[in-house]
């Protein structure tokens, strides 16, 4: 199904959501997996990839390298035995935060590499100085010249790391890059996120040598060469949440059947305290809210298992129609309350105490307006709002959504909400 630039979204509130739905396969599982598809010669097979605008911007990245891929379906077919063109294209770069994966499969491959400073949302500023750091210290050679940024490993050695924060990217990147670096490379203050898990469960699938992936000491033996395989990443738990946040947000009671629990244990206690009824059944998660929430004091946000910073906007809006006050403590990202200005066109009452501090005080009823996305997870928030109002709200620059949820307007409607796309 194809995006446009200019799409809108039309969203009549009000209605309750009702039905059952499959979630997605993740987005932040699915780039660093195509990233790693560069680590063999061999056809890599990944399969229910998620039709959304990232990872056509991943397939675009990896055809101008010289991949061959070929799609069937939502399933990609991935053959990169004949790239020798490792100059990133700048605008693709530009595109996308998760460019900078790249870096750790294509200096394992080509042992140079230039790049430009990812794009990527405006939620931060997104440095890559850690990624840069862990490198130095694998033995690269990285020289910062104006907005490039050029790396050489031609003469890189496993080593001891540890970051300074578990990065996500740079933990995924780490992994990439020692799998086929001889000697044995360990990471220490490593992500724990299950993105993370399954990229190395695709890489041990390649034939790659990992231990201790999900908990803060990742310990990596390089081998030789890894092979071809199929794969299939895992249900996007960020689009689980954002379903299980509008069911609270709208009432009703939805059933998504492919839930990995472990993976949203935070949100589901706040949703439990707040008053919705949840019971979960092997990978089956049913969650359904009758009656009027509770506020709760805070939420905040942390590095896995903690909450997801990528939720936090869902949560904003959730407590923007929940009587009394919530505080929202953003502390992974320094820009990401980007949708506050939009909410309160809506009504909403939020004060921002400080680039990380939110207060949100509970309204009876949003009112629907002309708002726009800014961000991807903001976007969705949005949506939500919308859900919620009263009236018809218009939604600009869905583009953003459309980088990280498979037609999230398909998926509310399939649910009983009025929501079109023009
Ligand atoms: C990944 O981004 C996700 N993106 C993000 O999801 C997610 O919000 C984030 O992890 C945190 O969970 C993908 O997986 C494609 P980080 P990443 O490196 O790897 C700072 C979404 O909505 N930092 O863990 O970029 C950084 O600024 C996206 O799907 C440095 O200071 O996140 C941030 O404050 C948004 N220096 C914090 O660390 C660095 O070199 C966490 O970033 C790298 C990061």
């Amino acid at each position: 199904m194809s995006y446009r630039k200019k799409d809108k979204f039309i969203i009549n509130g009000g209605n309750k959501l009702y039905g059952t739905i499959k979630v997605q396969t993740s987005k932040n599982a699915t780039l660093p997996i195509m990233s790693a598809s560069l680590l063999t010669t061999e056809s890599v097979k990944i399969n229910s990839c998620p039709d959304i605008l990232d990872v056509q911007n991943m397939i675009k990245i990896l055809k101008k390298l010289g991949a061959k891929v070929e799609r069937i379906g939502d399933d990609y077919v991935i053959n990169n035995s004949q790239i020798d063109d490792i100059c990133l294209d700048y605008n693709l770069c530009k595109t996308m935060r998760s460019s900078i994966f790249l870096l750790g499969s294509i200096l394992a491959r080509f042992k140079t590499m230039s790049l430009t400073m990812p794009g990527g949302c405006k939620i931060g500023e997104r440095p890559i100085d850690i990624h840069i750091d862990a490198f130095k210290r694998l033995g690269v050679k990285v020289v910062e010249l104006d907005d490039f940024i050029f790396f050489n490993a031609e003469h890189a050695k496993a080593n001891k790391i540890k970051l300074k924060i578990p990065s996500v990217g740079a933990t995924e990147n780490i992994v990439q890059f020692a799998s086929t670096l001889k000697g044995k490379t360990t990471i220490y203050n490593a992500a724990r996120e299950p993105e993370v898990v399954d990229l190395c469960n695709f890489l041990i699938k390649m034939g790659a040598n990992i231990k201790g992936a999900g908990t803060n000491k990742i310990t990596i033996f390089g081998v030789d060469r890894l092979k071809g395989v199929e794969y299939r990443p895992i249900p996007d738990r960020i689009v689980l949440g954002t379903l299980l946040i509008a069911t609270a947000i709208c009432g009703g009671v939805i059933q998504i059947n492919n839930a990995i629990l472990n993976q949203n244990e935070k949100l589901i206690d706040i949703l439990l305290r707040m008053g919705c009824q949840i019971n979960i059944k092997n990978d089956i998660i049913t969650i359904s809210r009758e009656t009027p929430l509770k506020s709760i004091k805070s939420v905040s946000t942390g590095y896995f298992p903690d909450f997801p910073t990528d939720l936090q906007s869902l949560m904003l809006t959730l407590s923007c129609i929940v009587k009394g006050k919530t505080q929202i403590n953003e502390k992974i990202f320094e820009n990401r309350f980007l949708i506050v200005d939009e909410l309160k066109k809506m009504g909403a009452k939020i004060q921002i105490i400080d680039n990380h501090t939110a207060i949100v005080e509970g309204v009876h009823k949003l009112s629907a307006n002309k708002i726009k996305a800014l961000d991807l997870r903001g976007g969705a928030s949005l949506v939500l709002a919308g859900l919620a109002a009263e009236g018809r709200t218009i939604i600009e620059n869905v583009h953003f959504i459309d980088r990280g949820y498979c037609h999230l307007e398909s998926m509310l409607a399939s649910l009983g909400a009025d929501i079109k796309r023009i």
